[in-house]
């Protein structure tokens, strides 16, 4: 039984960063002319509704997307994606929010591809109705980590890879830094984001020891803090390890997280991070 949905965490800080970074690595993708395939391991349900009573129970899209989707002066590298965020609200006041498949599917090429895995039996239903007319999307219900395992390495040989883990588990960090190993074993050219919470610095200190131990090469760290480094009363940042980035994309993650870290932060002028945990 999967107790997590993520309505209720629809378009809070975390993730305004990872889909603000997230567009980024879909548009330097785009930049070859062949085809690459996205795979979401953890994909929910595609689009949501922030007037849902779930999305307004502790309303934490409040303290993210409302905060920056109206800004005009936004940097250049945030523009597809608070470009997207506007057109879906085109009247002005908001209400949805495109999670990463409707992101990715807005921003994919007519012979690109994506697979979207989502293991709770009514997200699926949802998430699969929301993505029935577009042929290039294949959603499936299934376990995310099983999913690198069947669909690594996709047959166009270029991929993205989210693994966006709920981390409702406990474990999740040492299941995560497992599955990259196997994936990139599986896969060592592919453009991998996992996502993961800053929850205790010693098990984010000890995920990312595991990261490194890996062997795997050219790895870069992206974080956001919203609160202080004292803070457990709730999520106080959140960051995407991206291994292989394309190139380019690091001078734009630090732009938009430099740019997003005082705009979301709670308390002070929040905090960002853009550094190699392993270079090339
Ligand atoms: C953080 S949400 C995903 C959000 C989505 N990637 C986005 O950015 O819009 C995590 C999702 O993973 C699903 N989930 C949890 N464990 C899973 C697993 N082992 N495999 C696939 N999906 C899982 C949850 O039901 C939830 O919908």
């Amino acid at each position: 039984m999967l107790a997590y949905r993520h309505l209720f965490h629809a378009g809070n800080f975390a993730d305004v960063h990872k889909h603000a970074l997230l567009a980024r690595l879909v548009a330097r993708m785009r930049r070859k002319p062949n085809a690459f395939r996205y795979i979401d391991t953890h994909a929910g349900i595609g689009r949501y509704d922030l007037t849902h009573e779930w999305a307004r129970k502790n309303a934490e899209f409040a303290d993210g997307i409302a905060r920056v989707w109206e800004v005009s002066d936004a940097p250049a590298p945030l523009n597809a994606y608070l470009g997207l965020v506007r057109k879906l609200n085109a009247g002005g006041r908001l209400r949805f929010y495109p999670g990463s498949p409707a992101l990715v599917q807005a921003l994919l090429r007519a012979h690109d591809r994506a697979v979207l895995s989502e293991l709770n039996a009514k997200d699926c239903v949802v998430l699969t109705e929301c993505f029935a007319q577009d042929r290039r999307i294949t959603v499936i219900h299934q376990d995310g980590y099983q999913t690198l395992r069947s669909h690594l390495p996709p047959p166009e040989r270029r991929g993205l890879v989210l693994v966006d883990s709920s981390f409702d588990r406990s474990g999740e960090y040492e299941r995560l830094a497992l599955a990259l190993r196997e994936a990139h074993r599986r896969f060592a050219t592919g453009v991998f984001a996992l996502w993961y919470p800053l929850m205790g610095a010693a098990a984010v200190a000890a995920f990312e020891r595991k990261l490194v131990a890996s062997g795997i090469r050219k790895m870069l760290v992206c974080s956001l803090e919203v609160y202080p480094p004292s803070w457990t009363a709730s999520l106080r940042g959140c960051a995407l390890v991206i291994v292989n980035p394309p190139f380019g994309f690091e001078a734009e993650a630090r732009t938009i997280s430099t740019w997003l870290a005082p705009r979301l932060a709670r308390q002070g002028e929040g905090r960002t991070r853009v550094d190699w945990l392993v270079p090339e």
